[in-house]
């Protein structure tokens, strides 16, 4: 059987520009479309979890088994307390030890844990090796896995230390997400519908007709799913790679909120992309409170959150002023007004600075009642 429904595009970078393959049965033993980007030599590792290497680690082999490349499994314990500097230590042992060279190559396989701690390690490995990106969480396939960002936790805080690297390329197979728990599922519908929101109408209505589909994993659907947010993250990519020119921090919308949230609940107690989700209706209450946003479109928001069982009201127990000082901590601080993103329409979003105490504790008072 042929892969069906291939989406590509390229993450323009001039020299560094490299593939996003989207698909379903990519991936397949023996009988897969084998799209592996030109490594500079034939020596390689592949990086991957417990989870993940008992789950899939033998189809991934498969794919490399028919070519001119050499592939040794490393296998990590699973979660995010391993994305540390003793982990990327011991992995630089065992890719010394399996003979990489500095023209040997990383082929991350997981989710984002591990996308950032072995593109950190591919970027440092003798002063950076190739590396290709095959993500396996619905987070991985539409974030995180494209853009170069990678790194480790420091104990004092996440994504303490890294760098940007792209990838030599990233296949994403939706088939992958197969095995996924529900609850990483609608952590990367977090970040999908906050696509949504930063592109426009022409989203949301395709979210809105394909809700069912998509929440009942209709490969062909998530396919078309993971290219648009694919397109809109690789536009963003090109434009600001180093996130340097105020263009891909309009990629942070609903993060404010949503990594305040992730630190009172130190970490543990949140998913991601849920805290994303209310991260969104708190810019959405934030959007009409500064005048910026109307209320029909509040009410659109609000209703597209809901067909995805990610309108969720915050925690009564979480106090406002708490979360306030954790945003003003964070860097998106200047001045006494917080800088964040916010929308003027559904696919118009700006960076505002005018943003008062007041109007962020009234969005947030709002954000505690249910939908
Ligand atoms: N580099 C970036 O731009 C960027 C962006 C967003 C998030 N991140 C990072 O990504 C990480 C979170 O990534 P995540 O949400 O993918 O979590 P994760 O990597 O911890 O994966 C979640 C869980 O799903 C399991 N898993 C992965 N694929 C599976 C599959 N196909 N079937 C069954 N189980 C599977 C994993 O083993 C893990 O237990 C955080 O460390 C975050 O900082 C990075």
């Amino acid at each position: 059987m042929k892969s069906v429904n291939i989406h590509k595009l390229t993450v323009s970078l001039g020299a560094k520009s490299y593939p996003v393959i989207i698909g379903s049965g990519l991936i397949k033993r023996n009988e897969g479309e084998v799209h592996l980007p030109h490594f500079k030599g034939r020596q390689g590792v592949i990086i991957t979890s417990e989870t993940v290497a008992g789950l899939h680690l033998d189809r991934l082999q498969d794919l490399f088994a028919g070519t001119e490349y050499k592939v040794t499994p490393i296998v990590i314990a699973d979660g995010e307390q391993y994305k540390s500097q003793e982990t990327l230590f011991s992995l630089y042992q065992q890719m010394y030890d399996a003979g990489l060279q500095r023209d040997g190559f990383v082929c991350a396989f997981g989710g984002g844990v591990i996308g950032d701690l072995a593109g950190f390690a591919a970027a440092t490995y003798m002063r950076g090796i190739d590396l290709l990106q095959v993500p396996t969480t619905l987070l991985a396939q539409v974030d995180s896995a494209i853009g170069g960002k990678n790194g480790i936790n420091l104990p004092v805080g996440k994504n303490l230390v890294g760098s940007f690297y792209q990838p030599r390329a990233v296949i994403s197979d939706v088939d992958f997400l197969e095995t996924l728990p529900e609850d990483e599922f609608f952590s990367g519908m977090g970040e999908v519908l906050k696509y949504a929101l930063i592109a426009g109408d022409d989203f949301v209505t395709f979210l809105e007709m394909n809700y069912q589909e998509i929440l009942a994993h209709n490969p062909k659907i998530l396919a078309g799913m993971l290219h648009l947010c694919s397109r809109i993250k690789a536009d963003f990519i090109a434009r600001d790679e180093l996130e340097q020119l105020g263009v891909r921090a309009i990629l942070n919308l609903g993060h404010t909120l949503g990594h305040a949230l992730e630190k009172a609940y130190a970490y543990t107690g949140i998913k991601h992309g849920v805290a994303v989700a209310m991260g969104l209706v708190f810019t959405a209450y934030l959007s009409v409170e500064t005048g910026s946003l109307s209320d029909d479109e509040l009410q659109r928001i609000l209703g597209l959150l809901q067909l995805f069982k990610m309108g969720l009201s915050v925690p009564a127990e979480v106090q406002g002023e708490e979360l306030l000082a954790i945003m003003a901590r964070d860097k998106k601080v200047a001045a006494d007004s917080l800088k964040m993103v916010l929308l003027r329409n559904i696919g118009q979003p700006f960076l505002c600075t005018e943003i008062s105490p007041d109007q962020m504790l009234a969005a947030f008072e709002k954000c505690k009642q249910p939908l």
